[in-house]
């Protein structure tokens, strides 16, 4: 892996500044890539992870899977390995058979340090609670999977998630999750380092609503043709939202890029 942008980062030692100055490929290590995306020390930052082909698509036969490669696995494991809470759309959980976030020895002291559970919890967001919570994701996980809904979530999917022991967090008055309700309703709970793993109609939503901090993009050395979406879908917003490139990486050919939000469209 190599970093193209900015050519002079600053590293945790001289050989690895001297390295990323003269944008040397070589293998970095998960504890060197946790620092690299540290989450700001202070308030409650949403972060995105998503990879898309070189055409665009968010998928390839409903899966993504396929787009992604070692170093973007390795990263979106160093993703989660930082967050407080993964925030996923139900239909990415129905697509992908989501399960809960895995322990990784390499993580669990700093984990511990930062004051934060052994893995991060997964918050599922639906409306229509049509979820299977007789998957591994409701009964197996260290820490308990959420659900986030709005207060009109329909009574049969609710008292399916009483039943099988499942939180259900209400962020929003009507029938779905307010996005600009999500930070807060999270902080409520102590989870301040967030990170969304999408999919693009929830990202989507996310973005258009302003409340995205952070945009982690890898973009694969693949094209699929075809109709999948983009990584974020939905109406367009009325104005572009403004962000700014932080880090450029790559490695065999897959560009990991990361955007900042710098500011909010003109009114
Ligand atoms: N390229 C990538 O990095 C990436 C990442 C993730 C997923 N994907 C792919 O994306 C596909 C799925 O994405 P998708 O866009 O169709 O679906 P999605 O965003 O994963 O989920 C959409 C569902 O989330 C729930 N939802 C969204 N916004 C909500 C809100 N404001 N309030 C309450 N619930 C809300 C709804 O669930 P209910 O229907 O239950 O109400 C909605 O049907 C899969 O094929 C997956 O492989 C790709």
């Amino acid at each position: 892996m190599r970093r193209l942008f900015p050519p002079q980062a600053a590293g945790t030692t001289p050989a690895a500044d001297a390295d990323r100055q003269h944008g040397t490929d070589r293998e970095w290590d998960l504890l060197e890539l946790a620092d690299a995306y540290a989450y700001p020390a202070e308030g409650s930052w949403l972060r995105a992870n998503m990879v898309a082909s070189a055409d665009g698509a968010a998928h390839h036969g409903g899966r993504s899977r396929p787009l992604s490669g070692p170093a973007d696995m390795r990263v979106f494991g160093v993703l989660r390995a930082l967050a407080d809470v993964v925030i996923v759309g139900a239909e990415t959980v129905r697509e992908e058979r989501y399960r809960p976030a895995r322990r990784r020895e390499e993580f669990v002291e700093r984990r511990r340090a930062a004051g934060q559970t052994t893995v991060p919890a997964i918050a599922v967001v639906s409306a229509s609670l049509h979820l299977d919570f007789s998957l591994p994701l409701f009964t197996e996980p260290a820490v308990p999977t959420l659900v986030l809904t709005g207060a009109n979530a329909p009574h049969p999917g609710l008292s399916a998630a009483a039943e099988a022991g499942v939180r259900v967090v209400t962020a929003g008055e009507g029938a779905g999750v307010d996005p600009a309700r999500l930070k807060p309703a999270l902080a409520a709970l102590g989870y301040t380092r967030l990170l969304t793993e999408g999919g693009p109609r929830l990202l989507g939503q996310l973005a258009a609503a302003g409340v995205v901090d952070e945009l982690c993009l890898t973009t694969a050395p693949r094209v699929t043709v075809g109709t999948a979406p983009r990584v974020m879908s939905g109406p367009e917003s009325g104005t572009p939202w403004e962000f700014e490139l932080t880090d450029l990486l790559e490695d065999s050919g897959f560009l990991l890029s990361r955007y900042r939000q710098v500011r909010q469209p003109a009114e």
